[in-house]
């Protein structure tokens, strides 16, 4: 039996009782899924389980998204990336250690975005690599009617690392021509609908975001700093602290996340290294 209790804080559930080594059932599955949606932030406690059962995992939750960033991908396991300061790629790269410290919500570069991001904490630092997220749920459920009215049918449009450096964010890794080619400028609605729950939420106003489709460059880039600024407010925005054994998970059609920053590994206590997948589609509980 696995036990889900809300986190003390706006939002989010942990789970307890679960070990993914032993494999979910589909009925579990269910009921995760489900938490998920509600919650938009589910923490599963406690675990030990290698690559294979995390991947396992993952699946039940949609297609695994390999990173535009081919060099980003975890050696042997294509579908998943190694997060955090201890990697070779990492360690001397400020840009690549914290490539997610800033505002966003997973491939919304990408016409076909993220549903669903999992990271599983293998090794924590005592400061730093939290993960923010924002309900962006109730972000949109905040929004005063005449501002809902606005922008119910509107569309943004997003480029990756269209927004890179700008508004105090950290820069995004940039890519190559070969990369780029695969994600071409690509708009996505303001006011988006769940794919499965049908929810409408604010979605995707940081990050790629740098223009609303047919509106003049200035006023579009207004909107969008204007939308993200109501969601940055303490009452949307729930901050992970790992610990070892931790799989975090979000609902990235419902929220936005950022990385706090961290440094080079410099002795105990520093480290961090967390294994993450993205996923896309309908989960199959749900097909
Ligand atoms: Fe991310």
């Amino acid at each position: 039996m696995i036990e889900i209790k809300p986190l003390d804080a706006p939002f989010g559930c942990a789970v307890y009782g679960l070990d993914l080594a032993t494999g979910v059932d589909a009925d579990t599955c269910r009921q995760l899924h489900e938490a998920l949606y509600q919650h938009r932030v589910m923490v599963i406690k406690d675990q030990t389980c290698d690559e294979v059962a995390f991947l396992a995992f993952g699946r039940q939750w949609g297609a695994p998204i390999p990173h535009v960033i081919d060099s980003s991908r975890m050696a042997g396991f294509p579908d998943m990336m190694e997060v955090g300061n201890t990697t070779a790629r990492a360690k001397d790269d400020d840009l690549k250690r914290n490539s997610a410290a800033f505002w966003h919500t997973d491939q919304s570069y990408d016409a076909n975005p993220a549903t669903a991001t999992m990271l599983y904490a293998r090794t924590i630092p005592d400061t730093g690599g939290e993960t923010r997220v924002i309900d962006m749920k109730a972000a949109y459920d905040g929004l005063d009617r005449g501002t809902k009215s606005r922008i119910d049918k509107l569309n943004a449009m997003h480029l990756y690392g269209a927004t890179s450096g700008k508004d105090g964010e950290a820069p995004t890794a940039a890519l190559n021509t070969a990369q780029a080619d695969e994600v071409p400028p690509t708009p996505h609605p303001l006011v988006r609908a769940h794919s499965v729950t049908g929810e409408r939420a604010l979605y995707g106003v940081a990050g790629t975001a740098f223009g609303i489709e047919g509106m003049a460059t200035d006023e579009g880039e207004a909107l969008i700093a204007e939308l993200k600024a109501h969601c940055l407010q303490d009452k949307y925005i729930y901050e992970h602290k790992y610990i070892v054994g931790d799989i975090a998970l979000w609902d990235t059609q419902m929220t936005l996340h950022s990385a706090k920053p961290i440094g080079a590994p410099n002795g105990p206590g520093t480290e961090r290294l967390l294994w993450r997948i993205s996923v896309r589609g309908k989960p199959a509980v749900f097909q």
